[in-house]
């Protein structure tokens, strides 16, 4: 089955063509980078108008470098859930407009879904149950992926995602955004120890995090710093800063892991790509005993392939939707 996937939730626009939910056959992103750099952050109504721009070329060009006609695609898949609305909206109806034109199942995918999928097309052999920790700039949590379509979230931030406090903080550091990676790589050579550094604790739920105290808590160091001239040893700061996140995450999703006992655990989203985390991950499972599965880099960030690839397996549970499909901004990942 060729599935024709469409990703807008956020600053990427992206189209791919994916067969039987596992091969790749093309995956084209156009991103919005550039354009929100200016700005610092994302403008949700200048991304919508990005996304209006593109989506049309980029599902032609998918096709072509699938080598694909039309009439052989067998169904439209599109990211309907959580992200910027208008973003969202962009796709959703593009998908419908194609759907319809070629008489094929429209089937709607949930973002944070595909960015769990996109673990199964860098791992063959990967199949639920396993955990999962969704790590991006708009999602925190650690989900408890039972079959290819049910999910129920184990804990997560009460306040902002990881990604969010990199690209925040970064920010404040005059580093670019997004953040995440000029963080990950400032961080290089750094003293990890340096900077004393908070990490949360949610009384009663283990499994959940908090990142809002340890933004400000690093606003407050940069500024404090800049009010008194002192110099901050900007690599040290980025590795004490990686490490308080890191250390936030892993012994979390360690212990979803063992309270699941699968014995598999994986790691997605954009933030997925930090290698520090990564190696805290590698390092823990290797204790544990637990496999690791991380997605390619190229699948971490946003991208259509893992909606073609988990929209393969929405259609299998017989998730289709009519051409009334809305958009959400948010929605829980247990409902699909
Ligand atoms: O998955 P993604 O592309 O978009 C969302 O669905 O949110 O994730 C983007 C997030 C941004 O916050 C970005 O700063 C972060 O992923 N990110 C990283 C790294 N690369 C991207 N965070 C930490 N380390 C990285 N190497």
């Amino acid at each position: 089955m060729n599935i024709l996937a469409i990703e807008s939730s956020c600053d990427e626009t992206a189209a791919a063509v994916v067969r039987d939910g596992r091969t790749v056959l093309s995956n084209c992103v156009a991103s919005q980078i550039e354009m929100h750099t200016i700005y610092g952050g994302v403008v949700p109504e200048i991304a919508s108008r990005k996304h209006v721009e593109a989506v049309s070329g980029l599902a032609r060009e998918a096709l072509e470098r699938a080598g694909l006609s039309r009439e052989e695609v067998d169904g439209v898949a599109v990211t309907y859930a959580p992200g910027l609305i208008g973003a969202v909206l962009v796709g959703v109806n593009f998908a419908k407009g194609v759907a319809l034109a070629l008489d094929r199942p429209l089937i709607p995918v949930h973002h944070v879904r595909g960015h769990i999928a996109a673990n199964y097309l860098t791992h063959p052999d990967l199949e639920p149950p396993f955990v999962c920790l969704c790590v991006s700039g708009g999602t925190t949590a650690i989900v408890d992926v039972r079959s290819y379509t049910e999910m129920e979230v184990l804990g997560g931030t009460r306040d902002d995602a990881a990604g969010e406090c990199f690209d925040k903080v970064a920010r404040v550091l005059g580093i670019g955004y997004p953040g995440g990676a000029p963080m990950d790589r400032l961080a290089d050579g750094g003293d990890d120890a340096k900077y004393e550094l908070p990490r949360a604790h949610v009384q009663g739920a283990e499994l959940d995090m908090s990142f809002s105290g340890l933004k400000t808590a690093c606003l407050n160091l940069i500024h404090n710093a800049q009010q008194k001239g002192d110099a901050l040893d900007l690599p040290s700061f980025a590795a004490s800063f990686g490490r308080a996140v890191s250390e936030s995450l892993v012994p979390r999703a360690m212990e979803a892991s063992r309270r699941k006992g699968y014995g598999r655990l994986a790691v997605a989203g954009g933030v997925a790509a930090n290698r520090r985390i990564r190696a805290d991950l590698e390092a823990a499972c290797r204790q544990s005993g637990d496999r690791l599965f991380l997605p390619e880099l190229k699948y971490c960030g946003d991208n259509a392939a893992m909606i073609g690839c988990q929209g393969y397996y929405e259609f299998l549970a017989g998730r289709t939707a009519g051409l009334d499909l809305n958009a959400y901004a948010t929605r829980d990942i247990s409902l699909g």
